[in-house]
């Protein structure tokens, strides 16, 4: 099928490619093409025990990643793209599966447009590092999300501030638990052998781990503790393919990381 690239007016200079009439985005995918995630999709979706499973892809920008997910279901229904640029979504509309603006660090904006318990597989492609990357946030205890034992009030005598805490992937943890089913994975690519500090079972050389923890009061108060709610199955270096053209002399090897985290069976409310 010929492909015809068509010029579009939009904030973000994208380009339509038409194939045979059907709209698709084309990106400029240098952080890694879609394809890159096709094996542990491949093996992810082969261990679901269900007839349809429904994958969540968060922060899906505008990349391919959405029609590539496509080749590994049956229906692009079970495909629901969730990321908090209105503009990414509106063109990711022009296309079939489902599309929604949402922010994953806020438990009531998630819940605005996921059902709990809903997706076999969360995944994504940087979305992690964009979050790592962003201003702190402030978390209010009681927080309104938790196991489903009953955390301990807060003292009389010590009423509780809200704290300030870095908007790691722990932070959107509770909140993807909670619409992800027990068993279900998440899948994501990132920059950094660090991005799942919460996963780490002893503090790695690099202060950072420590820094990154879930600060104990919120812990101690209800915040839902990560590694309760996620396991590590699987990460790996995977090299990524070298940039620059003919007459690079040196290419520094780059890796990115993939992970694939396990939804554990404890229950939030
Ligand atoms: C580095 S881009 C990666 C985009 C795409 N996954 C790719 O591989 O090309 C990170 C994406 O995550 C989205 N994002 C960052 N923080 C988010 C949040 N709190 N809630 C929802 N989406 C977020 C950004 O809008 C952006 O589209």
């Amino acid at each position: 099928m010929e492909t015809e690239d068509v010029a579009i007016e939009n904030i973000t200079g994208q380009r339509i490619a038409v194939e045979g009439g059907v709209e698709r985005l084309v990106v400029d995918e240098n952080l890694q093409p879609a394809s890159i995630l096709d094996a542990p999709l491949t093996a992810t979706l082969l261990d679901s025990w269900i007839s349809k499973p429904e994958i969540l892809h968060i922060g899906c920008g505008t990349s391919l990643l959405s029609y590539h997910l496509r080749e590994h279901v049956e229906t692009p229904e079970q495909i629901h793209n969730v990321d908090f640029s209105k503009e990414a979504i509106e063109l990711g509309k022009r296309q079939f599966m489902y599309w929604d603006t949402a922010d994953l660090l806020s438990l009531h904006s998630i819940l605005s447009v996921c059902r709990p318990a809903s997706y076999f597989l969360i995944v994504e492609k940087y979305c992690s590092d964009s979050i790592a990357c962003a201003e702190d946030i402030l978390i209010s205890v009681p927080y309104p999300l938790a196991f489903v034992s009953p955390p301990l009030p807060p003292s009389p005598h010590n009423p509780l501030n809200p704290t300030p805490v870095r908007p790691l992937p722990h932070t959107p943890a509770p909140h993807l638990a909670l619409v992800t089913q027990p068993g279900g994975r998440w899948i994501a690519f990132s920059y950094s052998s660090l991005r799942f500090p919460f996963l780490t079972s002893s503090p790695s050389s690099d202060s950072e781990t420590w820094e990154d923890a879930v600060p104990d009061e919120l812990l101690m108060h209800g915040f839902s503790d990560p590694t309760r709610l996620w396991m590590l199955e699987r990460k790996e270096a995977v090299e990524a393919p070298p940039e620059g053209g003919v007459g690079v002399v040196h290419r520094p090897k780059v890796s990115h990381w993939l992970y694939v985290l396990v939804r554990t069976r404890k229950e939030l409310q």
